[in-house]
């Protein structure tokens, strides 16, 4: 997957993206805001934020930077917040922040989209505050299972409509090994779906 098919598949699925999208997830979603355990005043980073499904849990005195590269589902989101929220059109990859300003990042179905979840993982890592807090909630290849011929044809499909299930979140994390690993859940799809929570030591 690379930028400009990502901006092809996101802009004709965003009106339908939260039919297919909303009823399955919003549990997971609702459990990785709570997770973050977010005080008034925290700033939270949503990088790829889509159509905004995430945003009607976010506590109203958060305040929220949320970023997509596509205009199409982020036109859709403008109608879904209590909190304030700053929309912006960036790519995770290249972040157009100052290191340490976010105190919390909430990362759903974005990793497993963007063309380098590695390279996106050390740029949110960076914006991230010392004692800052990253949740993630996607799929990934689990860390005991080999890429089986069955799975490699699959993912091959469901990279189709923009996403890629046979990525690991090993490798995506190795770039900021510092990491500490707070909480592995897995949610949905007999684990296939995970919500894991990240913390950024303060030194
Ligand atoms: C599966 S949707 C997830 C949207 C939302 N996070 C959610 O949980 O519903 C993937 C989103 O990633 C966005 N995306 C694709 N490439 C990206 C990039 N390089 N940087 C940030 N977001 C990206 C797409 O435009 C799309 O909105």
């Amino acid at each position: 997957m690379n930028n400009r098919s990502n901006l092809r598949i996101y802009r004709r699925f965003a009106p339908l993206y939260d039919r297919f999208m909303y009823s399955w997830t919003a549990g997971s979603r609702r459990k990785t805001i709570e997770l973050l355990d977010l005080k008034p005043g925290d700033r939270l980073f949503i990088p790829g934020v889509g159509t905004g499904l995430d945003l009607p849990f976010v506590p109203s005195e958060t305040l929220t930077t949320a970023v997509d590269p596509s205009p199409m589902m982020l036109r859709q989101a403008l109608s879904k917040y209590d909190s304030p929220v700053g929309f912006l059109i960036m790519d995770v990859q290249i972040l157009a922040f100052p290191s340490g300003l976010f105190d919390a990042v909430l990362i759903n179905l974005i990793l497993s989209v963007v063309p380098d979840g590695a390279i996106a993982m050390e740029e949110i890592w960076r914006v991230l505050k010392p004692g800052g807090r990253v949740v993630i909630f996607d799929k990934f290849l689990p860390e005991s299972s080999s890429l089986s011929s069955v799975r490699l044809l699959l993912g091959k499909l469901i990279r189709q409509i923009g996403t890629d299930p046979n990525r690991r979140l090993s490798t995506i994390i190795q770039e900021v090994p510092e990491a500490l690993v707070l909480a592995d859940q897995p949610v949905l799809l007999n684990g296939q779906y995970r919500i894991i929570l990240l913390s950024k030591p303060m030194v």
